[in-house]
This record gives structure tokens, sequence and C-alpha cells, in this order.
């Protein structure tokens, strides 16, 4: 059997339209019930239902075998995991936005910088030379300028919808983020046939919904 842990909250039901895609049959009943780890009607697959940035944690520990996760949440994490899959789920944007759009050449000395990815956001402004104050939240971060903790923040864009309802704007794209397979180093040998059985079943899948989504 193969442990997969998946991220609770925006991109879980992507990915268990993906896996059923892909032939993983879960019951009804389990994906209606509050349980944190399940089982598919063939006793292959064991799920566990865990926040984003514990997915690298579970994989990189073995104790999930694989994972499905935000690139975002990967770049942040910097787990030793494989990677093999781009499953094109909950595509978003990781950027900088603020109320002022021209916030970066009005600052002068540190800008504060408000997010829940210290270390994406660290990189970026440090591989830009430009000196920032992080302040690391762990959610609701659009609040920070209009309650002034933040210059600026961090964080993801999916529709935009949160962005502009408090207020803000992007300034600037630091990434794009797509949800991807991953895969502990060890499972990846151990469980090899079983591994590459989820892995052709998940390409196929996918190039049967590009397929789909291409037709006329
Ligand atoms: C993310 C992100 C934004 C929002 C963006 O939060 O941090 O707040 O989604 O989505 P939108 O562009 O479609 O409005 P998430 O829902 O993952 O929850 P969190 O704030 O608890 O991290």
């Amino acid at each position: 059997m193969i442990t997969i842990a998946i991220s609770k909250g925006r991109m879980q039901d992507d990915a268990l339209a993906l896996l059923r895609e892909a032939g993983v049959k879960l019951s009804a009943d389990s994906l209606a019930s509050r349980k944190l780890a399940l089982e598919d009607d063939n006793g292959d697959y064991k799920f566990i239902f865990v926040k984003p940035a514990d997915v690298p944690v579970y994989v990189e520990h073995g104790i999930a075998d694989c994972g499905i996760v935000g690139r975002d949440v990967l770049l942040e994490s910097q787990a030793d995991v494989l990677l093999p899959l781009d499953l094109g789920i909950a595509r978003c944007r990781i950027v900088v936005a603020a109320s002022d759009p021209q916030v970066m050449t009005r600052t002068f000395g540190m800008l504060r910088v408000a997010t829940k990815y210290s270390r994406i956001a660290g990189s970026y402004f440090g591989g830009r030379g430009i000196p920032v104050e992080i302040i690391s939240l762990s959610g609701s971060v659009e609040l920070a300028p209009a309650l002034g903790l933040a210059d600026v923040i961090v964080d993801l864009v999916e529709t935009g919808r949160t962005l502009k309802e408090n207020g803000l704007s992007v300034v600037e794209v630091i990434d794009e983020s797509t949800g991807r397979l991953v895969i502990n180093r060890a499972s990846y040998q151990l469980k090899a046939d079983e591994i590459a059985g989820l892995t052709n079943a998940l390409t196929k899948a996918l190039s049967r919904v590009a397929k789909e989504a291409s037709a006329p």
C-alpha cells in the first residue's frame, strides 16, 4: 500500500478529482466524512489529509510515500523530496502586493514585508538587494498593510478577489505555482512498481484532461 499526503484546503478537491480520473476509487461516504486518514476501495492507497506546509514534512520523513502539494509550499520548505509531476491543478501566482502600487519606489530604508512565505520573500528581496524586515504571519496576510503592520505582502493570488476586496493590488510577480506530486526518496526505490503505477496513471489522466480541455 502507498500512503499519499494531500494538502487540505484549496488543492484538496482538484487533487481528489485527478486521482479519481487516474482510477483511484474513494467511496462517497469516505469523501463526505471528516476522517483525516482514508483508504481507497481497492486497498491500494492510504490518504492522509494534512495542512499544506506539513505535506513535505510527512513525505521527507517517509511517513507518506507521496504527496500532493503546491510548488509555493515546496519552495518555502526546501524539503528533500523527488518531484516527478506537475499536476497543473490549483494554478496561482506568488506576488508582492500593496495598497500603494508605487510603494517600492516610495519607501526609504527597510521595507516591511508580511508573509507566510518568509524564505521565498527573503530570497526574492535579498536577490534584488532590497533591505527588508520579514514579518512572519500564518494567514490573513492581506490585513497587514491596512493595519499598519507592513508596507507590502508576499502571498498567493489565484482569482485576485482577496487582494481586491482588501484594497491591495499586485506590485510584482515573484513566481508561479501549481500542485505537484512529490515522492519520498526511499519509497521511490523500495516501492518502485507501485509508485510507477501511480505516476503512469496520473500522467495518462493529465493527458486525458488536457485533451478534453482542448476539444472543440
Ligand atoms: C490564499 C492566499 C490568499 C487567497 C488568494 O489563502 O493566502 O489569501 O488564498 O486567493 P484569491 O486570489 O482567489 O482570492 P488560503 O485560502 O490558502 O488560506 P490562508 O489565508 O489560511 O493561507
